[in-house]
């Protein structure tokens, strides 16, 4: 049979690593595939970069639209990123007819909605494994794996700039601002970091991966996103003495109440599986009611490991294309006539359990106090710690730090004592607030 042709929009990191592994690893994809996948043009704006890429042989054009217009192509690889350009051609090549594989997580999260429905229509797949956690299967894990499943939440390190931040302050004991700084010159951060550091890009794939798990529509507007750029060297320290580790966590959970759905850090038990997972590496545990915890761990980034994702994706739609669309798997793992309308909660209705930080007062008194605000809440407390606090002045040396761990809450109740809190006179300094996930 004649290989299915591709045409690959946008060949930066990506995209060359996509090409490279096709057709290093040809003979065993095309023995798996049942037929040869065929990288046949290539659209980039520097189209002498593209060509040192793919050498002769190879169709390299400036214009991605010749690529959609092209009937020789079955499937467009859009890895151009971004909601713009990236949208459009997505949709023309879906009017056109062609399956289409893309790693642009933000696309998907925000314009999902409409580009599945518009694949729906046409009868093509839009196929994203590597638009979540790069070259871990987990798409196709919370997809097909674990289909069997009642999934009740899932969990992820899904940012490999922020969890290589978090590692190194935590390693070094540094600030934020400080181990940012390093991680640009090395290459490891962006030099416009702020998807990553402000916890979009996690939310994005969160968002993502909670309409999979849960058969709801995707829903980026309704997440609740927190990054990392607030957090300091001494709560790493304080996290660490109670026992944890501090990670930027992606979560959704289903409720009675609702799906929650929020990026934002959190302290994990230090014992954890996933509490371990440092530098770049990506790691995500779902829990489903009959299979139980499970995890998974590996590169969430990079040339190759992402073209795992997308030549994984081509060998799918290689398989099933010629298959009645309404025998393949489903875009978003469950019928799109049975989505479900279960409704992403607010966060000042989502449970869980805090720790709380404050800098107070070295006087009598100044703890009951603390303590009968969350006792009035029906707030139950864990942990308490008392620490000399770091820099401080001399003027303000009668002053200390109070740690408190508490046992679940709603977030919206919490809010309310954290407003007494931070009123009394007692209460020096901003009160620094982070969520804490047990994840058992
Ligand atoms: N910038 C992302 C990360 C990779 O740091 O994990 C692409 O989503």
């Amino acid at each position: 049979m004649k290989p299915i042709k591709v045409g690959l929009l946008g060949i930066g990191t990506v995209g060359s690593g996509t090409f490279n592994v096709l057709r290093r690893n040809q003979g065993e994809i095309q023995r798996r595939a049942g037929r040869g996948i065929e990288i046949t043009t290539v659209a980039d704006l520097d189209v002498a970069r593209a060509r040192q890429v793919v050498g002769e042989g190879v169709q390299v054009v400036a214009d991605a639209r010749e690529v959609i217009a092209n009937p020789e192509i079955d499937i467009v690889i859009e890895l151009i990123g971004g909601y713009g350009i990236a949208k459009a051609l997505v949709m023309e090549s879906i009017a056109a007819g062609k399956h289409v594989v893309t790693a642009n997580k933000a696309l998907l999260a925000v314009h999902g909605t409409e580009i599945f429905a518009a694949a729906q229509a046409r009868g093509v797949m839009v196929a994203f494994e590597a638009a979540v956690a790069g070259g871990i299967p987990i798409i196709k894990a919370l997809r097909e794996g674990l289909t069997a499943n009642s999934i009740q939440w899932v969990a992820g390190i899904i940012n490999g700039t922020t969890n290589f931040i978090l590692s190194e302050m935590r390693d070094k004991g540094l600030d934020f601002d400080v181990v940012l700084k390093e991680a640009q010159r090395l290459g490891y951060a962006e030099a416009d970091p702020t998807f990553d550091i402000e916890g979009v890009d996690a939310a994005h794939k969160v968002t993502l991966m909670s309409a999979i798990a849960f058969g709801i529509p995707v829903q980026f507007d309704k997440a609740y996103v927190e990054g990392i750029t607030k957090l300091g060297a001494a709560d790493i320290k304080y996290a660490e003495q109670l026992g944890y580790r501090i990670k930027l966590l992606g979560i959704t959970k289903r409720t009675p109440q609702g799906i929650e759905l929020r990026v934002h850090p959190s302290l994990v038990p230090a014992q954890r599986l996933i509490a371990n997972v440092e530098g770049a590496m990506n790691a995500v545990m779902v829990q489903g009611d009959a299979v139980g915890t499970t995890l998974y761990y590996g590169k969430g980034a990079g040339s190759e490991p992402t073209a795992s994702a997308v030549i994984a994706d081509l060998v799918d739609i290689t398989r099933l294309h010629t298959a009645d669309p309404l025998n393949r798997v489903p875009h978003l793992a469950f019928q799109p006539g049975a989505l479900s309308a279960l409704e992403v909660l607010p966060m000042s209705e989502v449970s869980t359990s805090y720790y709380l930080r404050l800098r107070v007062a070295d006087q009598a008194g100044v703890l009951a106090k603390l303590t009968g605000l969350l006792a009035e809440a029906g707030i139950s407390i864990d942990a308490v710690l008392q620490r000399e606090a770091d820099q401080v002045s001399q003027a303000d040396e009668n002053q200390t730090d109070v740690i408190i761990l508490t046992h679940d809450t709603r977030e919206g109740t919490l809010n309310a004592v954290l407003t007494q809190m931070q009123a009394l006179p007692t209460v020096m300094a901003p009160i620094v607030r982070i969520r804490k996930e047990e994840l058992n």
